[in-house]
């Protein structure tokens, strides 16, 4: 049978909720599917379909996401891949926002195309964040609320849609 990789990189957490849901969609829908930090990736034999994920900080994809799309590259290139990140850009879902977040994949895109991409709203929580980061964020408090905008239904549709693309061949990189 074949076999998805959901691989992910976070800081504070939900990054790994959203890849954790994902992965129990796409078991619902009958799939064998490994769950697990981009850290912890040894080797893509075996695997069929990857999506990987990231959380959005200052700007920018985490960089354990990229030295890994860069490191596997030439193996990705002939896989089923879909990228998604999650971010507080969207907290406020507007088209504006949505071109800000879809210019964040533009350094994975270089590196490899993949066949889609999904970008969700996360969450803040600041008693997650180590103490110097609570202190640089305090003044901005107001900007950023603490808060959870993660909208599972939308996380579980582009899942379910992502489902035939996963599932098909690989055409082109
Ligand atoms: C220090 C810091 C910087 C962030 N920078 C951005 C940013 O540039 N753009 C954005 O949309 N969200 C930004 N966020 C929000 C995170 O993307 C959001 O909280 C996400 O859910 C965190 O994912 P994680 O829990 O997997 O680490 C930032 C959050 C923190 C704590």
């Amino acid at each position: 049978m074949q076999k998805l990789l959901i691989a992910y990189a976070t800081r504070a957490g939900s990054t790994a909720q959203v890849a954790e849901f994902m992965g129990k969609v796409l078991r619902e829908a009958g799939l064998q599917v490994d769950v697990m930090p981009v850290k912890q990736v040894r080797d893509l034999s075996g695997y069929s379909g990857v999506i990987l994920g990231s959380p959005i900080r200052m700007g920018s994809v985490l960089p354990e996401l990229i030295r890994f799309v860069k490191a596997h590259a030439q193996t990705l290139s002939r896989l089923p891949l879909a990228y998604f990140n999650v971010n507080l850009t969207l907290m406020d879902d507007t088209p504006e926002a949505r071109a800000i977040v879809d210019s964040y994949f533009n350094p994975l895109r270089v590196i490899c195309a993949p066949l889609r991409v999904g970008a969700f709203a996360g969450k803040m929580d600041y008693a997650r964040l180590n103490s110097l980061l609570r202190f640089l964020l305090a003044r901005d408090r107001d900007q950023i609320p603490e808060g959870d905008w993660i909208d599972w239904q939308a996380v579980r549709q582009w899942t379910l849609e992502l489902l035939p693309l996963l599932q098909g061949e690989r055409t082109s990189a």
